[in-house]
């Protein structure tokens, strides 16, 4: 393994704000469709939870801010007293295990959402529907046009993202991420195929920042930045996404949101080799938190600490893992010692509910 100093420096201390984490790892967000169908996180979720309590920071799975914002059966939401009852229950079930602070994401999904599983027209910055099928409650269907949304529309998802950032303090997280990649209805916003508006919020790579921009705004104007995070992932093509200029839109977006000041930028599959990711280093003087890019479909048997060090080499200040968490919940004891890894086990039980695949992943140890 190269760069020994760069990996030491993994399992040492640091400052997000005025949050100190025990570790530089970061649980990334992910999503396990374990809550009730009204978005209330099931039990279950205490425990898993609990168990990744060593990770430096948690970044709770995407919870949806309004109604209309969900994207998949049993998926957590955070827009009334029950999901705030629930999430309080997780958090205060992590803090009593010795975990540090958590953020929960805040996700809307804009075209990425059905009828039959919100009861309502997903809305999206332009009448583009997904281009591939949608998992709904009865199964796999086309993905429905979805309804442009007026200047009356921004305004309330933006005043609905403030909202559930206040809801998430009420629950206990120190702070939220806003999800503006993966497809999503932020990144909607950011890309060229998706965003066709010829108003204030579309056009060039200034307009179509702008969504993003003010929802970061408000939520910080409502919860203060420094409990505010921005998850992005340049390049990426899922959920139909082709931003068309990524070299013109994060330098666009870093410039907004330095006059906002959020606690740091999430770069989604990070590499350090690429120009994108090195230009918001340099002009991003915030934290940085990479989740690097792993190579293959599994995780890689050092669970990313050669990507997790390339990385801090080239300015990122926290590093993000996503599988090895779900499948690790000694993660950190685990990369610090180099204890072998647990593989994922049968995929598709990251996305279904239930215990298993979900909380009977082994320990070696309690705690790390
Ligand atoms: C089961 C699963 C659920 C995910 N859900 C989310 C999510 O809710 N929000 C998000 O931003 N990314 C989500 N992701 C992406 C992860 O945060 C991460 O970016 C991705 O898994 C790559 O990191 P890794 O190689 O360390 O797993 C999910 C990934 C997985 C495997």
């Amino acid at each position: 393994m190269t760069n020994a100093p760069a990996i030491t420096s993994l399992f040492e201390p640091a400052r997000l704000g005025a949050l100190h984490l025990p570790n530089r790892l970061v649980m990334a967000p992910m999503t396990r469709n374990r809550a009730a169908a009204d978005g209330v996180p099931l039990p279950i979720m205490d425990t898993y939870y609990a168990q990744r309590a060593s990770a430096g920071l948690i970044v709770a799975e995407a919870a949806t801010p309004n109604a209309v914002g969900q994207t998949y059966p049993n998926i957590t939401a955070i827009h009334n007293d029950a999901h705030v009852a629930g999430w309080r229950r997780v958090t205060d079930a992590v803090h009593a295990a010795g975990g540090r602070p958590m953020f929960l994401q805040l996700q809307h999904g804009g075209r990425v959402g059905h009828p039959d599983t919100s009861g309502l027209t997903p809305l999206a910055p332009s009448p583009v529907p997904l281009p591939e099928t949608i998992f709904t409650p009865g199964g796999h269907q086309e993905a429905v046009v979805p309804r442009e949304m007026t200047t009356d529309d921004i305004r309330a998802t933006i005043a609905d993202f403030a909202a559930a950032a206040r809801n998430a303090l009420d629950a206990g997280f120190a702070g939220v991420e806003v999800h503006s990649a993966n497809g999503y209805l932020l990144h909607q916003f950011l890309a060229r195929n998706t965003n066709r508006r010829t108003d204030a919020y579309g056009g060039p790579a200034s307009g179509r920042v702008r969504f993003v921009a003010e929802t970061v705004r408000a939520v910080a104007d409502a919860i203060g930045p420094e409990r505010v995070g921005v998850r992005i992932s340049p390049h990426s093509t899922v959920n139909g996404i082709e931003e068309g200029d990524t070299e013109h839109i994060y330098p666009a977006l870093i410039e907004a949101l330095a006059d906002i000041g959020p606690a740091y930028v999430h770069i989604v599959r990070a590499e350090p080799d690429d120009p994108v990711f090195r230009e918001i280093r340099t002009t991003w003087s915030g934290t940085l938190i990479a989740n690097p890019h792993l190579p293959g479909a599994a995780i890689p048997a050092d669970g990313g600490l050669h990507q997790a060090t390339r990385l801090l080499a080239e300015g990122a200040d926290l590093i993000a893992l996503g599988r090895p968490f779900l499948a690790n919940p000694d993660l950190v004891h685990r990369l610090r010692t180099g204890a072998p890894l647990n593989p994922i086990r049968d995929a598709y039980l990251m996305y279904v509910g239930g215990e298993t695949g979900y909380t009977d992943y082994p320990t070696l140890t309690v705690g790390s």
